[in-house]
């Protein structure tokens, strides 16, 4: 995948000395002393970053970490101070007013956390404006607009309006507005951060497939680390202006940069980041029709595992067999006869606590794809060790002395 958007020592200092400022902070010297010595604030501070084509990239800080600052240099409602901005390979940084212009219209839309709608539109309207501004006929608004309500599942309200709405639907049709131009690059400024935690929870799980849908990037901005995690195909964490760690939720968690990052992940449940497809594995199998009660036991011996899939002529599993049910059987019996044709499953992105209650019975569950495909099996005790690991975790952290280094 090519790269969308890249971003290059990237500058934002509001005030009086943006020059001095953005020397000081070369230097090193800390935001706040900045501040002291120019009266300018350094609100974005030596930014690279690149995302890829369709893409999730979510930039996680706190309140006034410089979030809304460096989102808005991407489509320039900010000037950045100094620093390069690549879309497409083409430099945004250097663009005059038409091509700004036309970038605004072709490229990018923005999703605010406040959005306001218009309130003596309908929400068919309100969701065509953005083609409205660009010029587009009325047929092909209503059309756009309509299938950004439906993607968003709004589309029977189409003609009611906002008032009439709930905070969660009002927020729906400002996602919708930001869809219905098609952009390449979808900028959300924490848009979900409004929302009741059950409407959002909604909207966090449908946002994948609305971006499948519309195979757009997406540059999505939070301050809450589980919405991050959820999100995220990659994740900076951003401090007083600054990245102190870009990478996949995973890697967040697991190997966090340095103390900062850490004490806000140390009381993350893995079991809550860590997908099935990032620990299965690759199951021994045995095959439906050919497979008898010896044949399974010696596959079992050679992989020194007690319970194994059965598997159609497609490589589908059809059962699974462990090892107690082959006792006191004769050789030859067929293994389609005796396997348990029930078997617990899970598709790829189920995070690891979902599956904790299939794990109970010890057999290990088939991952498998939206059609049906094998693609592997997470071994119960894997799920286990994950969820208690984390507690131990947990635990020592709690152990440390107050205030010890990491
Ligand atoms: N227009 C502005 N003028 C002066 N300072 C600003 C302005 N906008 C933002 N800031 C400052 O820049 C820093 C980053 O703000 P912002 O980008 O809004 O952070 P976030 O979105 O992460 O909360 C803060 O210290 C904020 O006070
Ligand atoms: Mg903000």
């Amino acid at each position: 995948m090519t790269d969308k958007l890249v971003v290059k020592n990237l500058f934002k200092v509001f005030g009086p000395d943006p020059d001095q400022a953005v020397e000081l902070a070369k230097q090193g010297v800390a935001k706040d002393e900045i501040y002291r010595q120019t009266e300018s604030v350094v609100a974005v501070n030596d930014v690279s970053l690149s995302v890829k084509e369709r893409e999730l990239f979510v930039v996680m800080g706190l309140s006034g970490s410089g979030k809304s600052t460096l989102i808005r240099c991407f489509n320039r409602l900010i000037d950045p101070t100094s620093g390069e901005i690549l879309i497409d390979g083409e430099s945004l940084t250097n663009a005059g007013e038409e091509e700004l212009r036309q970038l605004r219209k072709n490229k990018m839309s923005m999703v605010f956390q406040h959005f306001a709608l218009f309130p003596h539109k309908t929400v068919c309207e309100n969701a065509e404006y953005g083609l409205k501004v660009r010029g587009i006929s009325r047929r092909e608004r209503r059309e756009k607009a309509m299938a950004a309500l439906e993607a968003v599942g709004l589309d029977a309200w189409a003609d009611a309006y906002p008032d009439n709405l709930s905070g969660g639907m009002q927020q729906r049709v400002g996602l919708a507005r930001g869809l219905a131009v098609d952009p390449e690059v979808l900028l959300m400024d924490e848009p979900f951060s409004a929302l009741d935690p059950l409407i959002r929870r909604e909207m966090q799980d449908e946002l994948a497939g609305i971006q499948e849908k519309y195979k757009t990037t997406i540059i999505f901005i939070t301050h809450d680390l589980h919405e991050a995690l959820k999100l995220g195909d990659h994740i900076a964490i951003m401090k007083d202006g600054r990245f102190v760690q870009v990478g996949p939720p995973e890697e967040i968690v697991t190997a966090p940069a340095d103390d900062y990052v850490s004490a806000f992940t140390h009381d993350v449940d893995r079991g809550r980041v860590l997908r099935a497809e990032s620990v299965m594995e690759a199951p021994v199998t045995l095959q439906a029709g050919k497979d008898t009660a010896s044949s399974a036991l010696a596959r079992m011996d050679e992989a020194g595992q007690d319970c194994l899939y059965v598997v159609d002529e497609k490589g589908q599993p059809a059962g699974y067999i462990r090892r107690a049910m082959l006792a006191d059987l004769s050789g030859d019996t067929k293994i389609t006869d005796v396997m348990e044709s029930s078997y617990p499953r899970t598709d790829p992105d189920r995070l690891l606590f979902e599956l904790y209650e299939q794990c109970a019975e010890g057999v290990p569950v088939a991952v498998q794809s939206e059609d049906g495909k094998f693609l592997g099996v997470v071994q119960p005790s894997q799920v286990f060790t994950e969820l208690v690991s984390d507690e131990t975790a947990t635990e020592s952290q709690d152990k440390a002395p107050a205030g010890a280094a990491q």
